[in-house]
């Protein structure tokens, strides 16, 4: 009987020792760190299919490798923590046995990154897909474009999918077919409708509802806020002849100290404050989102500027809310967000001077040739000089997009940013170019036509709104008519400039 019941105790123990085992065996097994991997790396076995599998697929093998050198990974956060999807969701499909999706929206870096999240969604970033009807889109639809009917389906522009929404971001959606049914590759993949993917444009409309892409700026999969931190990062879309931040950049003394003195940068600080960690130089992430020692990091880029630069006459950046009722950061406050940024570097009287040179460059450009250009092309359009539902279709139209959509933006952005050349030289000089020698004779070439074609009270409307604003002090000198006063002003500051230069002779 003894016997028994020590038998019985020893197989009890032997027992438990063995499920304790199993147990161990299964927790490690669960957590195994991945072969060959850095040794901090965990993450569970189902993303162990993924990663080991992916490692051997030639074509797919920079993801996992990008994914190791990642803070994601250190942390544990393996591929399924960002493409587990349910299987309701619209780009869902089945996996080696996971229900996963493809496109990891903004919605899913939310379940661990609320705050970014929640600050992204209400910028103008995440705004900038909703650019559909706007006269830009006109150029890529109709002008440039085309969007033919083929089996009652409208296709997209080429010219819109491949250019405007590689920045601005697409409606993505999964392919179907002539029945309405989703299509799937023989591996299982689901097939998503290829005008509108391959996309990480700033405001793409995710299957999930989420705005925008975060992959915009944080480059899959390494992820990194250093990157995100480097001007090439926002340069892949804040460039070219209608908003050339990239290149302004690069002539101002803070890309010039950014790229002499990179190394004093510490990009990979984490907190990155400015003044603290570094002081060389202000990049974009500098100025327009990162921390200094009494702000956070803003993944709103609107809450430290005061002005838009992109319509043909600025005004404030709240004053379209204001106008439609809403609830907005104010732009003192907004402005006064920047200055806290400056005067980590700077002198308060150095940064509030170069806030007046800015403010007087944007307002130069809005009362001398913002503001008489649009009244005088609105007017032409009022009085049935030239067409007004059909945009670029008359030459004036194009002069005048040139002139506010191009020139004009690259005078104020050039102030804004301290790029002197994209002020003068791309800016103001090429504003006046146009306004005087092509757009005033174009206005009154519509006129003239106006005239002739039997519109004399058009003609008339329009002469009579030139005649004004041509009377004004800003444009006298075009027609001869400037003051005794200006011109003997004028004629003393050139006899200088000649005794100057005979001088150095
Ligand atoms: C046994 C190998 C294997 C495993 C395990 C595996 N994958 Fe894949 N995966 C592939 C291959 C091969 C493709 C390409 C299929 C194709 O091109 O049709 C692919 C495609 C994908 C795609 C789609 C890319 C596209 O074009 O839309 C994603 C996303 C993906 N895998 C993620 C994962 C995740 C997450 C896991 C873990 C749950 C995983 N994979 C597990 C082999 C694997
Ligand atoms: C932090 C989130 C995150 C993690 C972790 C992650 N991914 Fe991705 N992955 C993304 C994003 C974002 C995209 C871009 C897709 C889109 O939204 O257009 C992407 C795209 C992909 C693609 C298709 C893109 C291409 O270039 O072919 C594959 C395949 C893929 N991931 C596989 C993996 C695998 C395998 C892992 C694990 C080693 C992984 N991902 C880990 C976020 C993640
Ligand atoms: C399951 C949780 C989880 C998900 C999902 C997730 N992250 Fe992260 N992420 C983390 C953790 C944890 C860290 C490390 C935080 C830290 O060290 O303070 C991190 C860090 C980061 C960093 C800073 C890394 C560095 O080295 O500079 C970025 C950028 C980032 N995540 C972006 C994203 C984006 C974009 C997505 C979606 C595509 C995403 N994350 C999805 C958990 C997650
Ligand atoms: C290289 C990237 C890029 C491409 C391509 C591009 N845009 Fe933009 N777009 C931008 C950026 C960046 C801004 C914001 C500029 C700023 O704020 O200074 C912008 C601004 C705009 C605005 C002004 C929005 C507002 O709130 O005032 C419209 C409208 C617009 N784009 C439409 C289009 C259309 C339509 C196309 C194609 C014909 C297009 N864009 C092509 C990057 C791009
Ligand atoms: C316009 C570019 C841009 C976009 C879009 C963007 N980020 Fe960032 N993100 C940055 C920059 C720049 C930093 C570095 C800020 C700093 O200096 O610490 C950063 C930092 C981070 C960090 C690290 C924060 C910290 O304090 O260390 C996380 C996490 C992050 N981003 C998540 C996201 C998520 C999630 C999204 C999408 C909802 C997103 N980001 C979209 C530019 C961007
Ligand atoms: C993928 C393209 C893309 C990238 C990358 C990008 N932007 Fe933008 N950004 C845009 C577009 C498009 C707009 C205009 C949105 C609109 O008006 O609808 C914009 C607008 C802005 C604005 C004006 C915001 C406002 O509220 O008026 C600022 C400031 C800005 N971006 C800064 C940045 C910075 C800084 C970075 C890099 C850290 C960056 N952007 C990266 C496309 C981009
Ligand atoms: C030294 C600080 C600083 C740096 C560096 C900087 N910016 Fe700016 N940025 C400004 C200021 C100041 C304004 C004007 C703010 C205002 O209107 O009050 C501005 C305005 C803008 C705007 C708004 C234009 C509009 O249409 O209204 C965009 C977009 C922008 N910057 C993008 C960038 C990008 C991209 C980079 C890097 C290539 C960059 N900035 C670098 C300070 C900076
Ligand atoms: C991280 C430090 C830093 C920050 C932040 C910073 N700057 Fe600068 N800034 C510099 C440096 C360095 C120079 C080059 C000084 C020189 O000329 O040697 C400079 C130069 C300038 C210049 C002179 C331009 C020229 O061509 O001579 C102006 C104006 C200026 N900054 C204004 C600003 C404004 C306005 C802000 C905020 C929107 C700002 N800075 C933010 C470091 C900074």
């Amino acid at each position: 009987m003894e016997s028994v019941k020590f038998k019985q105790v020893v197989i009890a123990v032997l027992g438990f020792i063995l499920l304790g085992a199993f147990v161990v065996v299964g927790y490690v097994e669960s957590m195994r760190r991945i072969p060959d991997a850095k040794p901090h790396i965990v993450v569970s076995r189902e993303n162990e299919k993924c990663i080991s599998c992916h490692e051997q697929q030639s074509n797919a093998r920079t993801v996992a490798e990008q994914w190791r050198a990642s803070t994601h990974a250190k942390r544990g956060v393996g591929c399924l923590e960002c493409h587990r999807a349910d299987a309701a969701d619209m780009d869902a499909f089945v996996h080696y046995k996971q229900t996963i999706a493809t496109v990891v929206s903004p919605g899913d870096c939310a379940q661990c990154h609320p705050n970014e999240f929640d600050q992204f969604q209400r910028s103008h970033h995440a705004q900038a897909g909703k650019i559909l009807g706007s006269l830009d889109n006109v150029l890529a639809e109709v002008v440039e474009g085309h969007m033919p009917v083929v089996h009652g389906k409208r296709l997209e522009s080429p010219a819109a999918v491949s250019g405007c929404k590689q920045c601005h971001g697409s409606a993505v959606k999964p392919l179907l077919d002539d029945s309405g049914n989703k299509v799937y590759r023989d591996s299982g993949v689901l097939v998503l409708d290829s005008d509108t993917w391959p996309n990480t444009g700033i405001g793409r409309l995710n299957p999930d509802g989420s705005l925008g892409s975060c992959a915009a700026c944080h480059n899959r999969h390494y992820f990194s806020a250093a990157q995100a931190r480097e001007p090439d990062d926002c340069g892949k879309c804040h460039l070219g002849p209608d908003h050339p931040q990239y290149e302004i950049y690069r002539e101002s003394k803070h890309g010039i100290n950014f790229i002499a003195h990179k190394d004093e940068m510490n990009l990979d600080a984490h907190p990155w404050i400015v003044g603290e960690d570094y002081v060389a130089a202000a990049t974009c992430a500098t100025c327009h989102m990162s921390a200094t020692p009494n702000q956070p990091v803003t993944h709103d880029v609107g809450e430290r500027i005061s002005w838009t630069l992109r319509p043909p006459i600025s005004e404030k950046v709240d004053a379209v809310a204001l106008k439609q009722g809403k609830q907005v950061m104010p732009w003192q406050e907004r402005r006064s967000n920047m200055k806290d940024v400056c005067v980590q570097c700077h002198s308060q009287q150095y940064v509030e001077s170069f806030y007046e040179q800015y403010d007087d460059l944007v307002g130069l450009y809005n009362y001398k040739f913002g503001e008489p250009a649009t009244d005088l092309i609105k007017g032409l359009k009022a009085n049935g000089l030239i067409t007004a539902d059909i945009a670029f279709d008359d030459k004036i139209e194009w002069t005048y997009f040139y002139l506010w959509h191009h020139e004009g933006r690259r005078a104020r952005m050039g102030a804004s940013m301290m790029g002197p050349d994209y002020t003068q030289w791309h800016g103001m000089y090429e504003v006046a170019d146009r306004f005087y020698m092509e757009f005033l004779p174009e206005v009154r070439e519509a006129i003239e036509h106006g005239h002739d074609g039997g519109n004399a009270s058009g003609a008339a409307a329009s002469q009579a709104m030139l005649d004004e604003i041509m009377a004004r002090d800003e444009h006298l000198w075009i027609q001869g008519k400037v003051s005794v006063e200006d011109k003997a002003a004028r004629d003393a500051a050139a006899e200088e400039f000649r005794k100057r230069y005979a001088g150095s002779e």
